[in-house]
């Protein structure tokens, strides 16, 4: 049994808040004492900046690791938090690393000499289902999907199943779906509501009880280059992803 968690936070579509879940729980699971590190995937690196700032713009990167350039690069954050920057660059890998041999598993290659000194390791996906996603499923231990409460919410998210069972086949036998996660949801929205009783229906107990709400604190607290935790730990975000969190926890025990 791997000691470490490594939880890849993946997701079918853009803009259904993978990139706040892992810094709200990256910032979250830090403030507990539980050493953590956090893993910008994608070239958006809005992971990056919120935890360093968006001028922030270090020499070595993941791109420059993936590229065999260099070691995992680590930045310290704070007390317990640490995160591997990403940069624009990491848009262009697919076609970078289109022939090397196993590039598949250089994510898990590159953790393999750090990933004893955390507790947790969450990796921040990119939305599309390529190789770099492919890397964070072979390097995982689980997947956690974000779900947005819109009209085709759960399309595509079979496929996502079934890359994590291809990987799970072949490259990485204790990889498993944790679970879904109802993000920014609309309380008085009916549209919501038949939205999160369908996934009930359809995946069941695979839906963690806890719904993160839309809350626009949310949406502030980057701007700021801050998790929403430091940003303000009261808002409706932080109390519903502290619920979330002790739910994770109880899962993956
Ligand atoms: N619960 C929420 N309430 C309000 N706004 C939210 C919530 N969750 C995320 N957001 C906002 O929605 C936008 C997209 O969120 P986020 O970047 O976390 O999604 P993502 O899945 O990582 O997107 P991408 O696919 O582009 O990487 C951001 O502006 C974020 O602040
Ligand atoms: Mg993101």
């Amino acid at each position: 049994m791997e000691k470490t968690k490594i939880i890849a936070i993946a997701s079918h579509k853009g803009g259904v808040g993978k990139t706040t879940t892992a810094a709200t729980i990256g910032s979250l699971l830090s403030s507990q004492g539980k050493k953590t590190l956090l893993v910008d995937l994608d070239a958006q690196r809005n992971l990056t900046s919120t935890f360093l700032g968006t001028r922030f713009s270090p020499d070595m990167t993941l791109y420059e690791a993936f590229c065999g350039h260099c070691a995992i690069p680590i930045c310290h954050v704070r007390d317990n938090l640490d995160i591997v920057p990403s940069s624009l660059d990491m848009g262009a890998l697919d076609t970078v690393i289109a022939s090397r041999i196993q590039r598949e598993t250089i994510l898990r290659q590159l953790l393999k000499s750090v990933k004893d000194e955390y507790d947790w390791i969450l990796l921040d996906c990119p939305s599309q289902m390529g190789i770099i996603t492919v890397n964070a499923f072979t390097a995982a231990t689980s997947i956690i999907v974000p779900i947005s409460c819109d009209a085709y919410a759960a399309e595509g998210l079979l496929q996502l199943i079934k890359m994590a069972e291809i990987v799970s086949t072949g490259l990485n036998p204790v990889l498993d779906i944790d679970g879904i996660i109802i993000t920014r949801f609309h309380t008085r929205r009916s549209l919501d509501r038949m939205v999160e009783q369908d996934l009930r229906g359809h995946y069941g107990e695979l839906v963690f009880p806890t719904k993160i709400r839309e809350n626009a604190t949310i949406v502030h607290a980057p701007i700021m280059s801050l998790d929403i935790i430091s940003y303000d730990p009261k808002c409706n975000g932080a109390r519903d992803y502290a619920g979330l969190l002790k739910e994770i926890e109880e899962r993956l025990k």
